[in-house]
Order: structure tokens, then sequence, then C-alpha cells
């Protein structure tokens, strides 16, 4: 297997980094793929039960060539759309039949920490578990499901394990809006239209594939009528690639991040979305077509991979012209978090000397027996986590929601344009911010990079949260 033990410890092999062109030529241009959504079993209300199976299975997906092998959630890529909504309870009847052991982490969910999928509860292969949680009140938003096995999760998600989980409220301002997940994934074929292994470079700087793929698919068309409005739900599900999204020609307003809606509309030019993160946008369809593309980005200072070209990952086609109707000024209220009690400071450092511990969160590497704070539920914290390293690491915690209340930009702090709920933050090197969250309930929660290749190599850390 290729496990971080397998990785970066063997020296560091330059060989394979760059861009190198794609070994086999993947269709392109059909129109976007729908979510297949999961079916509920439950007849109750206020109850969600379904079933997952993470197992291989062969997709066509080369143009002319081999199936490949992916892993995939109920042999669909991505994963089954789960939609429940505030106040429901969730059951996922889960199934591993991949050939090493996995867990289901609700990325952003406030469930149980035994609930969430930690690597301290792993499902072995051939092994059924049972997952269940509530969707509290005001939980509504943008989550997505994914393996967190001790050391593999780069892997199974590379292979194609990631799925969308949208919680939705019965007052929805934007109820009226066609919703449409975009979940952008990285893929990377060998000559044999196989998924290959990560190399040492993918170990260090986080893997790219040669494609970035929409809803699985290679530049699927939308089709938009002009005037109408949507509401894309977009994912970055790539184990690295820093998303810089633009949508040139249209108007783009950012509604919601990681955790639901923010309080008003921002029109925005750009947006900026680091692995493992969301955003909720609300498009207009236009007379002609469009591009959305992800423009170049430099992950760091030292990277030898080049900082890239400008990608396209999906067209907007015109369709028929709509009434239009308008976009809520308003969305909803986000109180600012009352002042920490506690304060905690989060280091993030490369050690390029040490390849046992080369990417490390106050000087530790990962380890699962090993509580690097307590806190306390219903205390609110903040964190000032500080990256030194030259590269980006995207930051994330389990278990809640977070506000940010400032980042640094190497000059000084400067407090954030607008309020919002978030679980990862972008956090270029060099650059620190300032969270504040409440745990609501009690255990293990993890927090760590969302370079995939990171987490593996343990930078990553827990808090016991106490009752
Ligand atoms: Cu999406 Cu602990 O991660
Ligand atoms: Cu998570
Ligand atoms: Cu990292």
């Amino acid at each position: 297997g290729h496990g971080p033990a397998a990785g970066p410890h063997a020296g560091i092999d330059h060989s394979t980094m760059g861009q190198a062109a794609p070994a086999v030529a993947l269709p392109e241009g059909a129109p976007l793929p729908a979510l297949v959504p999961l079916a509920n079993r439950s007849r109750e209300a206020g109850r969600f039960s379904g079933e997952l199976v993470a197992a291989p299975v062969h997709k066509g997906l080369a143009e002319h060539g081999k199936p490949t092998e992916v892993w995939a959630y109920n042999g669909s890529l991505p994963g089954p759309l789960i939609e429940a909504y505030e106040g429901d309870t969730v059951e996922i009847a889960f199934t591993n039949r991949l050939p090493q052991p996995t867990t289901v982490h609700w990325h952003g969910l406030p469930v149980p920490a035994d609930q969430d999928g930690n690597p301290a509860y792993p499902v072995l292969p051939g092994e059924t578990r049972h997952y269940r949680f509530s969707l509290p009140s005001g939980s509504a938003g943008s989550y997505w499901y994914h393996p967190h096995p001790h050391g593999h999760t780069a892997e199974q998600v590379f292979r194609g394990l990631a799925g969308v989980f949208v919680v939705k409220s019965r007052r929805d301002p934007l109820a009226h809006l066609r919703d449409i997940p975009l979940v952008l994934s990285d893929l990377r074929l060998d000559a044999d239209a196989a998924i290959p292994a990560n190399t040492k470079a993918d170990w260090m700087d986080g893997r790219e594939g040669d494609y970035v793929l929409v809803n699985g698919a290679l530049k699927p068309v939308l089709a938009l009528g002009e005037n109408e409005r949507v509401r894309l739900r977009v994912y970055n599900a790539t184990s690295a690639r820093v998303l810089r999204l633009a949508l040139p020609g249209f108007e783009v307003w950012r509604v919601g991040s990681d955790g639901g809606l923010i309080e008003a509309p921002r029109r925005e030019a750009e947006v900026l979305l680091s692995p493992g993160e969301r955003a909720e946008l609300v498009i207009t369809g236009a007379a002609k077509a469009g591009r959305l593309i992800a423009l170049p980005y430099q992950r760091g200072k030292m990277m030898s991979a080049e900082v890239g070209e400008t990608l396209v990952l999906a067209t907007v086609a015109p369709g028929p012209r709509v009434a239009s109707v308008p976009l809520p000024k308003r969305l909803r209220r986000i109180a600012a978090l009352p002042a920490p009690k506690v304060k905690r400071r989060v280091v993030l450092e490369e050690n390029m000397a040490d390849p046992k511990a080369m990417f490390t969160i106050n000087g530790k590497t990962f380890d699962m027996n090993r509580a690097d704070f307590v806190g306390r539920v219903g205390e609110v914290e903040e964190w000032e986590v500080i990256n030194r390293a030259d590269m980006d690491h995207p930051f994330h915690l389990h278990g809640t929601q977070f506000q940010v209340a400032a980042r640094h930009d190497g000059r000084g702090w400067k407090t954030e344009p607008y309020r919002a709920w978030r679980d990862v933050v972008s956090l270029p090197a060099g650059q620190a911010v300032k969270l504040r969250f409440r745990q609501d309930q009690p255990g293990m929660r993890m927090f760590h990079c969302h370079i995939l290749e990171h987490e593996d190599q343990g930078m990553m850390g827990q808090i016991d949260v106490r009752a």
C-alpha cells in the first residue's frame, strides 16, 4: 500500500514535478451531470434513513481506453446527494467493500464525536456501521462526506470517494431558485486509464490531477435561461488545489459559505476556494455563453510546480428567456460570537529536514492518543492560527462552524468584511487568522490541514471537548 509511510520518507524526487501532458483523453462538453439523490428509506416525518456502500467499480472515463477502477459510494462519482432538513434525524447504514479500512466523515456537520468518522473508529473491510445524528436548527448549509481513515484519506478521496450533504431550511429565502451543487474534483489517469498512486512530489505539495472535473465530468455544459437566477453550491473536493473561480461577463453574487447563508448577497468578481471549502453563489443567465474558470494561483513561495494556467471548468450555455426574480437583500442574521473565554495559538510549520515530521502543528504530528488541547462544551474559544510555512495550508476544524474574526496578511490584522460560518479557512504562506467558535457537544475533535496528503502525514491535532 501507498500509505504515508511509503510516501515522502525516502527523500524527494523532483523528476515528477510540474505538469505532464495527460496520458489519456477524457470526453468533454456533455450536459452537467445532476448528482444522484440518496433515497430516503424512512416513511417517518423528520427522519432520513439511507444506505451507502463504498466499493471499487469500473467506469468508462477515458475517451478510448480501458475502464478505470474508481472507488465510489453506491457506484456514483461523485457520491449520492444527501438532502435532509434542519431538525431531521439522520441514519446512514454504511458498508465498506473497499480493500482497506475506511470511515465516513460528515465534514462540517455538528455530529456527535463518535459518529464523525474519526480514524479512531475505523470500519473494516466487509463491515457495516450505522451512523446516527440529528441536524440542529440553524444548520442549513453545504456540507459533504468523505473518508477519514488513518493515513489513507487522500488515496480514498482521489480514487473517487466524496459526496454532497445539503441541509435545507424550511424558511430558506432562496428556496425559489434552482439549486445546483457543483463538485470540483481532481483526476489523474495513467496510460492504462488507471488512477495512479501518489508520487513523492504529491506527498509534499499535495496531489493535483490532470483534470478538474465538475460533478464527475470534464468541462460540462450548464444550460441557463436568460435572466434565470440559479443557486450554485460549489465544492472544492480536490486534495490540494486552491481554486480562484470566476465567471467573466456574468454577475456573481456570493450568498453563502460552508455553514450556510451569509447575511446579505455580496457581488464578487472572484471566489477563492481552498481544498475542502464551499461557497454558495447566485448567478444569472445571460443571452450569451460563458465560462466558469479557475484562474492561476500560486500555492506558496517555494512551490516548484508552476503557477498554472487558467482552467476552463464548465461552460454556461444560453437558454430561453425567463421572467427575472429578485435576489433578497437580506438572507439571515448571523450574531457575532461573544468574547472568547479561551485563547490558543496554533502554529503550522514545515520541516523538510525531518521526513517523519515534515508538516507539523505546534511542533507535533498527529497522535490519536494525545489531546493537544482540552476545552469545554459551550465555551467560546479564539484560535490564532499562524502559517509559518512556505506553502498554503488550508485549516479545518471538526464538529462545529467558526467565524473568522480577523486575518493577518503579513502586514497587519484586518477584520473580515462580512460575517460567515465556515469550517475551512484558506491560510496562505506567512499569514495568520483568528477564528472564534464554540463546540456544543463533548468529545475529541480533530483539526488539520485540508491538503489531504498533509493530513495523512499527521498535520493534524485534536481538542478534547469536555462536558
Ligand atoms: Cu474534510 Cu477532517 O475533513
Ligand atoms: Cu471535516
Ligand atoms: Cu498542508
